[in-house]
């Protein structure tokens, strides 16, 4: 590491404070601001951000220790570096904030008032620095919380004020940090249905580039809420300087990247302002979502490994649990299932090893029975003619054969052929004048609307709440937001509604996840709609796609990978593009585990091998996939294979995975992490019944050093062969 703390001013995070207050500076708050000087710095280890107030009262980033052009230390600065510059008061690039007074100002001019700092442990601190406006009562605080271990800055922003009427904020960054190179490579991970987590890399030219989302619900449908940033090159793998970004938010999202004429990049970070105006009433807070920096000088690879260290600790739901196999219906049955057919599917999961069985779509509605998605959704009453005897008899029926059971659930969404919906056709989401606009044949639940909000929760509550044997929920939404109406909210408060809605959703996750600690919840929207650490606080794992084809899944994990470690993808085997079944299952065990089969489909030699697979993954690989440190090898983008390892923190134990997806010869994969000095016994695992190895390094005691300046020759030559060694420190 060159330099221990701060290039970046960069992600920003960080305070200088200067001195050489304000004389301008109006009220009282302002007036009793610490005038002496003085720096406020909000670091991790390895880096930070250093800001200062100018002699104009503004507070500005100070790219330290770079050679930049702003003077570190006070005098006139540049208007560039202002570290959340409104609009109104002279700031000409795109601004952090933007409001209109409650008087029809529609100027802001942000002056430094205060900051602290507080240790919240002997990992967080938590910096909170107050600005005001030059003249009205009104109220930006910049909240910075820094994770010194896993080098993570969190930032977000509070509004309130204290003005004879509304505020209306056009503009609410959580953060708007500055960064100088002389070039700026921009990696974004944008999604379709069935084909989530594609990485498009592409050089910052001058002016704005905004990565999106507009759509309210279900973001990944443009792309996850989450970039790298490399300077000076392209990103790599193990080497550069890197920043990775991540909103802790599911609905519309903006990142926009703004290179100045002086060469300077501001990435403006936060809720999308896009048809999303907010009126702040007197008094009201309005805390904007959390958005995680992290930056490393050695490479992607160390970025990713930052954020799921961190993810791990704060980030994703009861990570060191480790996670169930889980055997889904969805791929094996559709719709189109009884009572007996779905009993005689936990027998197979039982024989196959599985912990639990997941009853996905199509269990409930009567009068408008779910036996597609043309129906019912919004009817949480189990279909009696499907299942007769209810959620609680399979429950019990999965008990007797040792295990689990799961449901599927879509709480935010209503069927018009439902009888919710001829109940309540005003708790959708719907504009006056305009025939709604269905999705997959169905509308959002308006959440802003009390009563549609608690039905949404009691659509949980309810069926977990009275089924005591469901111990898991898989938690779908399947539509995005096109016309975003509320006859609930006000006719000048419609613009809030996709804001609110999302705190609305959190309102019910938070609730799920407190009032039932012990189910095990997975994140789905329409595959990985929602893929963000906005929700999956109150998830163990989200579903990465509906696309299971391992081919494609390398890819989709690879890109996944990026921000979210293992234990929060989950990956299950299904005979999806009829891959050989060992790829197949060599693909799934880098992730969580599970499986969508039919065991009654399957041959004996994919049942053998399914149930070795799940052994082997709880007796050695689980631990080592979900709590490791990630090194990405060989990337599909640009190689024949992918390979990919875990390493145990103490470097005792490693995993590794191979995958060719095209014919190549075979080239060693140079293994990284490991302890250098120790050794290392090999040992390749989830072999095919009856063979036997043909790697050369098999059964072998061989060096670190070794391992890592040299590599080891997988043997994989033709698409679709896979390899997945044990490494044990001896
Ligand atoms: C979309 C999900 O991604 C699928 O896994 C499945 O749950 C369907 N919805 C059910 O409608």
């Amino acid at each position: 590491m060159k330099i221990p703390q701060l290039n970046l001013l960069a992600p920003a995070l960080f305070a200088a404070l200067l001195a050489g207050w304000p004389a301008q500076a109006q009220g009282a708050d302002i007036a009793q601001a610490d005038r002496t000087a003085k720096i406020i710095y909000i670091g991790t280890a390895h880096f930070g951000v250093t800001l200062q107030a100018g002699s104009d009262g503004r507070l500005y980033q100070v790219p330290s220790p770079r050679p930049l052009s702003v003077p570190a230390g006070g005098g006139k600065l540049d208007r560039e570096t202002e570290f959340h510059p409104p609009f109104g008061d002279g700031f000409i690039s795109e601004p952090a904030v933007q409001a209109t007074h409650a008087d029809g100002n529609n100027s802001t001019d942000l002056i430094f008032v205060t900051n602290q700092s507080t240790a919240l442990d002997a990992n967080i601190t938590l910096t909170r620095i107050e600005l005001k406006d030059r003249y009205y009562p009104f109220f930006v605080t910049l909240c910075l919380k820094a994770y010194h271990d896993q080098d993570v800055l969190e930032q977000w922003t509070e509004f309130h004020h204290d003005e004879d009427g509304a505020v209306t904020l056009f503009r609410f960054a959580s953060s708007s940090s500055v960064i100088q190179s002389n070039e700026y490579w921009l990696t974004q991970l944008h999604g379709d249905w069935a084909s989530e987590g594609n990485m498009e890399e592409d050089k910052l030219g001058m002016g704005m580039t905004i990565l999106d989302s507009k759509i309210g619900v279900r973001a990944g449908r443009f792309r996850t809420p989450s970039f790298l940033l490399s300077v000076h090159n392209p990103a790599r793998e193990e080497s550069g300087e890197v920043y990775g970004g991540s909103l802790e938010w599911s609905g519309s999202f903006q990142f926009a990247f703004d290179v100045n004429w002086q060469g300077q990049l501001r990435v403006l970070c936060g809720i999308n302002p896009f048809a999303s105006q907010y009126p702040l009433a007197r008094g009201q807070v309005l805390k904007t979502p959390a958005m995680l920096w992290t930056w490393s000088d050695a490479g992607k690879g160390q970025v990713s490994r930052n954020l799921h260290r961190w993810a791990r600790l704060y980030g994703v739901r009861d990570a060191a649990q480790p996670r169930p196999i889980v055997l889904n219906n969805w791929e094996a049955t559709g719709f189109n299932f009884t009572e007996p057919r779905i009993v005689s599917l936990f027998d197979g999961a039982r024989e196959l090893g599985a912990d639990l069985f997941l009853l996905d779509d199509g269990w409930f509605a009567n009068k408008y029975p779910r036996n597609n998605d043309g129906a019912g959704l919004g009817d949480w009453q189990v279909n009696t003619n499907k299942l007769p005897h209810g959620l609680s008899y399979l429950a019990g029926e999965a008990k007797q054969r040792g295990i689990r059971f799961g449901i599927w659930l879509e709480p935010e969404m209503v069927n018009p052929r439902s009888e919710l919906y001829e109940q309540h056709p005003d708790w959708a989401m719907a504009e006056p004048h305009r025939a709604p606009e269905v999705s997959r044949n169905q509308l959002d639940l308006d959440l802003t609307r009390p009563e549609a909000r608690e039905f949404a929760w009691k659509a949980i509550d309810n069926t977990l709440g009275s089924n005591p044997g469901i111990s898991y929920l898989k938690w779908d939404a399947n539509r995005y937001v096109t016309q975003p109406g509320s006859t609930y909210l006000k006719p000048g408060e419609q613009s809030r509604l996709l804001i609110d809605y999302n705190f609305a959703l959190y309102d019910i996750m938070a609730r799920m996840a407190s009032n039932y600690p012990n189910v095990t919840a997975m994140l789905c929207s329409g595959g990985a709609g929602r893929a963000d650490y906005g929700a999956l606080k109150y998830f163990h794992t989200f579903w990465p796609s509906d696309n299971t084809d391992p081919l494609h899944r390398v890819f989709i994990q690879w890109g996944f990978s990026q921000f979210f470690p293992a234990c929060a993808l989950s990956d299950h085997v299904t005979k999806m593009g009829n891959r050989p079944f060992k790829f197949t299952l060599d693909v799934a065990l880098s992730g969580t585990l599970g499986l969508d089969l039919d065991v009654a489909k399957m041959t004996a030699a994919e049942r053998k091998a399914t149930t070795a697979a799940i052994v082997l993954y709880k007796q050695s690989l689980r631990d080592i996939v979900s709590q490791g440190d990630l090194y990405r090898l060989d990337s599909p983008y640009d190689q024949p294979r992918s390979a990919i390892s875990y390493v145990t923190p103490d470097r005792a134990r490693a995993a590794l995975f191979v995958y060719q997806i095209k014919d190549a010869a075979d080239q060693p994969v140079m293994l990284r992490g490991l302890d250098p000095a120790a050794k290392y016994l090999l040992r390749e695992v989830n072999l095919p019944d009856g063979a036997v190895s043909r790697l050369p390094a098999d059964g072998k005691t061989l060096d670190g050093a070794a391992l890592m300046r040299d590599g080891l020759a997988p043997i994989c030559q033709k698409q679709f062969e896979s390899a997945v060694l044990e490494l044990t420190r001896q």
